[in-house]
């Protein structure tokens, strides 16, 4: 399999980079952080999520926050939608695809969404159903499928049955995600060939946090088997509130020098994506946690 010459980022920022934060970010910042990364080139962008917002506080803002982007044509916003309930608030605000999300390991599944693996297909199904008759795509997000942090390492096995259960209740495309991080490439080779199991390989992506500084050589070893999706963070911002000590995703900065230094299009342009992070990480007074970022704003200081 050869490397793709194209690559496609969807920005999971607004979403899992900020769902984590404990300060209130108002809903004008999440829309301007949105429309700075439609002006960079991004074409996928994760808006925000429809859960419960005595679980994440920080989302309880969905409905505002898509109402007041500027929608731009070439753009497909994604929503989080755990349930029928979260589905039906997320309609009225018209997201072009809802993320499922379930979990290769029981316990984190539990922790995260209150239910077990197999009650969170159960609870999908209706929601992928009524999406895919409303014309709405439907990704599903599979968190540990590397590591987790209450059972430890997860077998490819366990992502592999997943993966069938998602294609099972028709969820058209599939993330390979290490929440807490703590992949190899190895690991998160064989986490995304039990993947291929069940999807081809224009179906899936890859989702990579970056606590142990892996996720960049996660998402190479991912490019070599010839995939060419991956989701990752402006700025490096996010975790997940249910997975303690995991940091960020991948910087998507870092992820654009990578691509471009290879000689992969993006259509992202990266000099306006640094200020994209570094708009967000002014707002919460701090650097931006990407190498690339930081490296491009100190150049810019000479
Ligand atoms: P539950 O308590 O089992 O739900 O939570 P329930 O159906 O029993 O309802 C209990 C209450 O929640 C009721 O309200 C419902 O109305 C309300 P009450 O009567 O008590 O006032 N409720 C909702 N409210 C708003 N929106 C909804 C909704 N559903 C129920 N959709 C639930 C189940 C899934 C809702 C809850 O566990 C939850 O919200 N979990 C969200 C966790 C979350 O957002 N985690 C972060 C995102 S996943 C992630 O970051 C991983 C990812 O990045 C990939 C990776 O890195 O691994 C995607
Ligand atoms: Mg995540």
């Amino acid at each position: 399999m050869s490397i793709p010459t194209r690559v496609k980022l969807v920005d999971v920022g607004p979403r899992d980079g900020l769902q984590n934060e404990k300060q209130p970010v108002p809903a004008a910042v999440k829309i301007e952080l949105v429309h700075r990364l439609q002006d960079a080139g991004l074409t996928e962008i994760e808006v925000t999520s429809f859960v419960s917002p005595k679980w994440v506080p920080q989302m309880a803002d969905n409905a505002a926050v898509m109402a007041g982007i500027a929608r731009n044509a070439g753009v497909r916003y994604s929503v989080l939608t755990p349930n029928l309930q979260g589905f039906e608030a997320a309609l009225k605000s018209k997201p072009d695809e809802i993320v499922v999300f379930g979990a290769a390991s029981e316990a984190f599944s539990q922790k995260n969404i209150n239910c077990s693996i197999a009650e969170s297909i159960e609870r999908f199904a209706p929601v992928v159903q009524a999406a895919r008759a409303a014309g709405i795509h439907v990704r599903g997000a599979m968190s540990c499928t590397v590591g987790c942090p209450y059972e430890g390492v997860i077998a490819p096995e366990r992502v592999s049955y997943l993966a069938g259960l998602m294609k099972g209740i028709g969820v058209q495309h599939v993330g390979v995600a290490d929440t807490i991080g703590v992949g190899t490439p190895l690991k998160v080779q064989r986490a995304m060939e039990a993947t291929l199991k069940h999807y081809d390989l224009n179906d899936v992506s890859g989702h990579f946090h970056d606590t142990y500084g892996q996720a960049l050589a996660n998402t190479l070893v991912c490019l070599q088997m010839g995939v060419w999706q991956f989701d990752t963070s402006v700025a490096g911002l996010g975790g997940c509130p249910y997975a303690k000590g995991a940091t960020g995703n991948v910087a998507s900065e870092d992820v654009v020098y990578l691509l471009h230094g290879m000689g992969i299009e993006t259509g992202i342009d990266l000099d306006k994506l640094v200020d994209a992070g570094k708009f967000i990480s002014d707002f919460l007074e701090r650097k931006p946690n990407s190498r690339a970022a930081t490296a491009i704003l100190n150049k810019r200081l000479n």
